[in-house]
């Protein structure tokens, strides 16, 4: 998979992508990540990529020359399975979404700045307009970091114990049961017995109840959404 992200901050994306996982699925050549910047599209002396809003609005607006110039040459270059900008007003990020983008061969994603970007680049080129949640954030690079991270470990090779992306919250729209390691027992403070019994029925039976009371507490709109109607 290839991913390239248009940032005004590339050096934000930097950090993200050079640990741990992320890190090491690039070193393994499932992944390669491009961070392009957005002003070397510029054709302004200052490298500007903002103007004022037309109309009177307060705050800036990404402009549509760098951007529709920097997706034309990366576009010209091969085809995406999406153009993605993120941006609060996009739909809701999720698992499900991971796990599609997480099958594509070429992804774009244009980060979100300012007020917004021009229209127009929304209206031609973007396939996809994600948010990670209902709040604001200063810019789309932490939004790009996030979304980039989850569809990155879905890759198959990308975790050692391939199983594990599979038993994650929301794979099986559920949040994951509770998870326990030595010692078995601290300060007076037990693992459950039914761990420790060896009686692997039991423990999948445990695994589920648990995920099913944990999803029923802290996200009744997803336990809803499927148990009740
Ligand atoms: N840019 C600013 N806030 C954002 C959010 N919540 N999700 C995605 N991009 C954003």
């Amino acid at each position: 998979m290839r991913i390239d992200i248009l940032s005004v901050l590339p050096d934000l994306l930097n950090s993200p992508f050079n640990h741990s996982i992320v890190k090491r699925v690039q070193d393994k050549g499932l992944v390669e990540i491009f961070i392009h910047d957005l002003r070397d599209f510029s054709t302004d002396k200052h490298r500007r990529v903002d103007d004022y809003a037309f109309g009177g609005e307060a705050g800036m607006v990404m402009m549509i020359e760098p951007v529709d110039r920097a997706i034309n040459f990366l576009t010209q270059q091969r085809i995406y399975d999406e153009i993605i900008y993120t941006s609060p007003d996009g739909e809701q990020f999720n698992q499900q979404t991971a796990n599609k983008l997480s099958l594509s061969k070429n992804i774009l994603i244009l980060c979100g700045h300012y007020k917004g970007i021009d229209q127009r680049i929304r209206d031609r080129y973007i396939t996809k307009e994600l948010s990670i949640g209902d709040y604001v954030l200063t810019g789309g690079e932490l939004a790009a970091a996030v979304i980039v991270d989850s569809i990155i470990r879905l890759i198959p090779g990308a975790i050692s114990d391939e199983t594990s992306a599979l038993s994650d919250s929301f794979q099986d729209g559920l949040l994951a049961p509770p998870v326990y390691t030595r010692p078995a027992e601290y300060k007076g403070m037990k693992v459950p017995d039914v761990l420790l019994s060896g009686n692997f029925y039991e423990i999948e039976k445990w695994r589920l109840e648990q995920s099913l009371k944990k999803t029923k507490e802290l996200r009744p709109d997803i336990y809803n959404d499927q148990f009740v109607d």
